[in-house]
């Protein structure tokens, strides 16, 4: 039997995180109601489907730090709206709950393996002539590419929602240094990454 599972991450700014996310998929969703296009969400780094803060709060009472929460998945499959919700996971495990979590919603899409990897497959697959969407990159670590990015802007059809821990910026100045140089290149080479897309880069303290 699938069985779903809370992971366990973060703190109360990984709340705020899904809760802007949810906000902001509801706000798109009504801005493009009288679009003639079919809205699709992509979950790049999706998770298991929800969270708890487990004990690395410590302090919280244990009831509260065991609160389940509804994760970034959760959340998108009530937006209505979606036409197509694809999740990529590279956890067995997560991959496993994500199936339990849309067991039988012919929308969703499973993907297992590496987001660096299939997130530019699928940006690739779709005809975006009849699309539009939201990507939203919520990685652990500094484990992403921008060739993501290039690939997302490509497409000239999705918003992008990007993530990641400030302190893998300062602990990994030098390399952060050369990917933003990158991205710089990136950005003279393929103006579409400013403008194609709406990309919100937001930094965590975690
Ligand atoms: C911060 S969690 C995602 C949380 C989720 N967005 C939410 O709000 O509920 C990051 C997830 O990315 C997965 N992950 C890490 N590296 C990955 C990769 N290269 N490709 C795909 N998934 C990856 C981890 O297994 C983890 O579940």
């Amino acid at each position: 039997m699938l069985a779903e599972h809370a992971q366990k991450f973060g703190g109360f700014w990984s709340l705020l995180k899904v809760e802007a996310v949810e906000k902001y998929l509801r706000a798109y969703a009504t801005a493009m109601s009288k679009q003639p296009f079919e809205l699709v969400y992509i979950d790049a780094f999706a998770g298991s489907g929800s969270f708890t803060f487990g004990e690395g709060m410590s302090l919280m009472g244990e009831d509260e730090a065991a609160r389940v929460f509804a994760g970034s998945v959760k959340r998108a499959l009530a937006v209505d709206a979606f036409k197509q919700l694809f999740f990529i996971e590279s956890s067995d495990r997560n991959i496993t709950s994500l199936k339990a979590i849309a067991s039988g919603d012919k929308r969703v899409e499973i993907i297992s393996g590496d987001a660096n990897v299939k997130l530019i497959e699928l940006c690739q697959r779709l005809d975006w002539r009849r699309r539009r969407g939201v990507v939203f990159v919520d990685p652990c670590g500094p484990e992403t590419d921008w060739a993501i990015l290039r690939a997302i802007a490509v497409t000239k059809a999705l918003d992008v929602f990007w993530l990641f821990p400030l302190s893998a910026v300062y602990r990994n100045a030098q390399r952060w240094t050369r990917f933003v140089r990158q991205f710089g290149g990136l950005a003279k080479v393929d103006p579409g990454v400013c403008y194609a897309a709406n990309v919100f880069v937001c930094a965590s303290i975690a």
